[in-house]
């Protein structure tokens, strides 16, 4: 069997004109060097592993290379539908991928659009309106406090503790700010007070199941900090000397406040069209009732346990190492498009 894994991969910031990654959230998506390996060498058990960089180039590599099947990490190069990118090229080439298709990595995406779907579906998000530009803020109608963000970011671009407002006139600051510099429009959203859990679901149809759950501890934050898991706690406070201890898994939660939380994670997969695999972040509201925030159908994967990394984490609370994770992306997937189960070679293959 021959496997492709697309990719982006951050570049190396000693050749970057860009600001280090610690203090700019430009590549935040993207994966390091690390990653790309570890998940290509998981890959090897099926056999050859051709890696496809998402880049330009990425077209042409794929019709000539063919694989049986691409495991996709690709986080896309630009525009609000970079996720699916890949997955649309691989379809106009018929090539099987894992993961999600492209309406759904594209919706996603875009977390405006999540929201009404989700709320179509009866699944508890928080109030929202969408800001495009600040003469429309008069006619947002939520109570404060509000949370605001980029509509359409991952991986906690743009999304800072001072967006959590209180007044007028912080929110007309951020937002301006926030217009400003991500050329989108902004979320504003009903501030969630309660606790933070995220959600690894692995599987498709009535067999998508959920690892344990992952809590976040705030009071691992700076002192004063807002429970607000955003650019700050991912990319600034959280350091390889100064491991952020924040994640709980499994999440010490009682047994019908886990079970909650797990069926509004699966209505929110389901109700977004998700495939194999997606991390769902869920937050309480001030009655304690799970609301979904977001979901992340491309979850990020990094390989070293010492490194915070929810998908890993959770996997690895439910007895799956890394690359027995990875690999079980591939079966779901394989079940999925196959139907049948995908048998691994005798001998593994060359992770190239
Ligand atoms: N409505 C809200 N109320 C309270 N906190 C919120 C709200 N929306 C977002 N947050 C906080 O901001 C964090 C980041 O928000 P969100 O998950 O939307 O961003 P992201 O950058 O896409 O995340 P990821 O890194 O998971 O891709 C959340 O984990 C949560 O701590
Ligand atoms: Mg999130």
């Amino acid at each position: 069997m021959r496997i492709g894994l697309a990719y982006n991969q951050k570049p190396d910031p000693s050749s970057s004109s860009e600001e280090p990654p610690s203090t700019s959230d430009v590549f935040a998506e993207w994966d390091d060097p690390a990653t790309i390996d570890a998940v290509a060498q998981a890959l090897g058990l099926f056999g050859e592993v051709v890696r496809l960089e998402a880049a330009a180039s990425f077209p042409d590599r794929l019709a000539r290379t063919h694989p049986d099947i691409v495991f996709n990490m690709a986080e896309g190069l630009r525009g609000v539908n970079r996720e699916s990118h890949v997955p649309a090229i691989c379809e106009f080439l018929d090539v099987p991928y894992t993961g999600s298709d492209p309406l759904t990595l594209a919706l996603a995406l875009h977390k405006g659009r999540t929201k009404e779907i989700l709320a179509h579906h009866r699944v508890p998000t928080a109030p929202f309106a969408q800001v495009a530009h600040p003469r429309e803020l008069p006619g947002v109608q939520l109570p404060f406090p509000v949370f605001v963000k980029p509509v359409a970011e991952g991986s906690g671009k743009g999304i800072y503790i001072n967006n959590l407002c209180t007044t007028p006139g912080q929110l007309r600051d951020r937002v301006h700010f926030l217009l400003e510099e991500y050329r989108q429009p902004v979320l504003v959203e009903t501030y969630l007070p309660g606790r933070e859990f995220t959600v690894a679901v692995l599987g498709n149809g009535d067999a998508a199941r959920c690892l344990p759950l992952v809590a976040f501890d705030f009071t691992t934050l700076p002192a004063g900090a807002p429970p607000i898991y955003g650019f700050e706690a991912k990319w600034i406070w959280d350091t390889a000397e100064h491991q952020l201890e924040i994640y709980e898994c499994p999440a010490n939660v009682p047994a019908t406040l886990a079970r909650e939380i797990e069926r509004v994670a699966l209505g929110a997969y389901h109700a977004l069209g998700c495939r194999d695999w997606c991390r769902i972040d869920v937050r309480l509201d001030a009655s304690d009732v799970p609301n979904v925030v977001e979901l992340n159908p491309l979850p990020g994967v990094l390989p070293d346990p010492r490194l915070n990394s929810c998908f890993p984490k959770a996997a690895r609370a439910a007895g799956y190492a890394y690359d027995e994770l990875i690999q079980e992306v591939v079966r779901v997937a394989w079940l999925r498009i196959a139907g049948e189960t995908l048998a691994t070679p005798a001998r593994a293959g060359v992770a190239a």
